[in-house]
């Protein structure tokens, strides 16, 4: 992975049914106009991922899982495997906050997450961020360490060129529902040094710069532009807005380094 392209991933969590999916991917492909200097990604419900791969143009979008589990094969009745799902997305998330806090997937689920993708040929983007209480209580910095440190516990720093990060704080996904409320950009600028710093004390200085960050939460076409000119912030996770295709083109739009946002 390199800095170069700004990564803007849509997750559309457990929304559109398999026919909703097909159409939006129709509409968002004469919306969005391709550019070098980006990478659209999309995570729709697991049910769509075979379709989709078979209807999307792969240089204007690639495809995400939103979740598998972490054993390539065995009876382990519902999941879908990292094995299942290669070849047919090229990323998949990892320890999403919904992930960890609905369905309490655990650290040490979440590390042979990030395992079983890598093994699979598949970019894990590893979600970490603190909750509401967590945030209030000055803990952001303990949390985004140890969610880092127990996530990439095996990885090595050649595997890391192949692992993206999501800072995604908890209490600020969903603004656009009425349930969390937006991030502030210089916040965010603070906790993603954070992260690079973290990235220095177990990878290098180099790996520290080489590793692409993203933020998510809430974001939508009215702050993408703020977030994006973060210059430690190399992509956006987009969930509400990214169901819009008209709001999510608009996001992709100012991802393109021609398109005036600057970074600052
Ligand atoms: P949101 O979701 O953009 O709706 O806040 C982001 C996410 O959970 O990935």
């Amino acid at each position: 992975m390199s800095r170069d392209k700004t990564l803007i991933v849509a997750n559309w969590k457990m929304n559109l049914n398999v026919g909703e999916a097909s159409l939006y991917l129709h509409q968002l492909a004469k919306l969005v106009k391709s550019h070098r200097d980006v990478e659209v990604v999309l995570a729709p419900t697991a049910l769509a991922l075979q379709s989709l791969s078979l209807q999307v143009n792969s240089r204007q979008f690639k495809l995400a899982a939103q979740n598998f589990y972490w054993r390539d094969h065995g009876p382990y009745t519902g999941e879908i495997s990292a094995t299942q799902l290669r070849g047919i997305v090229q990323y998949a998330l990892v320890g999403h906050s919904e992930r960890r806090h609905v369905f309490h997937d655990s650290d040490k689920d979440i590390r042979a997450k990030v395992q079983a993708a890598i093994r699979n040929h598949i970019i894990p983007i590893l979600c970490i961020g603190e909750t509401a209480s967590e945030h209030a209580d000055g803990e952001t910095r303990d949390v985004v360490h140890d969610q880092l440190v127990g996530g990439l516990a095996n990885v090595t720093s050649e595997e890391l060129e192949h692992v993206v990060i999501a800072y995604e704080p908890v209490w600020a996904i969903s603004a656009g529902d009425g349930r969390g409320r937006a991030d502030k950009p210089e916040d965010v600028t603070a906790v993603i040094r954070v992260i690079r710093n973290q990235i220095k004390h177990l990878y290098g200085p180099k790996a520290a710069e080489s590793i692409q960050v993203l933020y998510g939460a809430s974001v939508n076409p009215d702050n993408a532009a703020a977030f994006l000119a973060i210059p430690e912030v190399d992509g956006l996770l987009v969930g509400g807005a990214s169901l819009n295709a008209h709001d999510f083109n608009e996001i992709i739009k100012k991802a393109h380094k021609g398109s005036g946002v600057a970074k600052v």
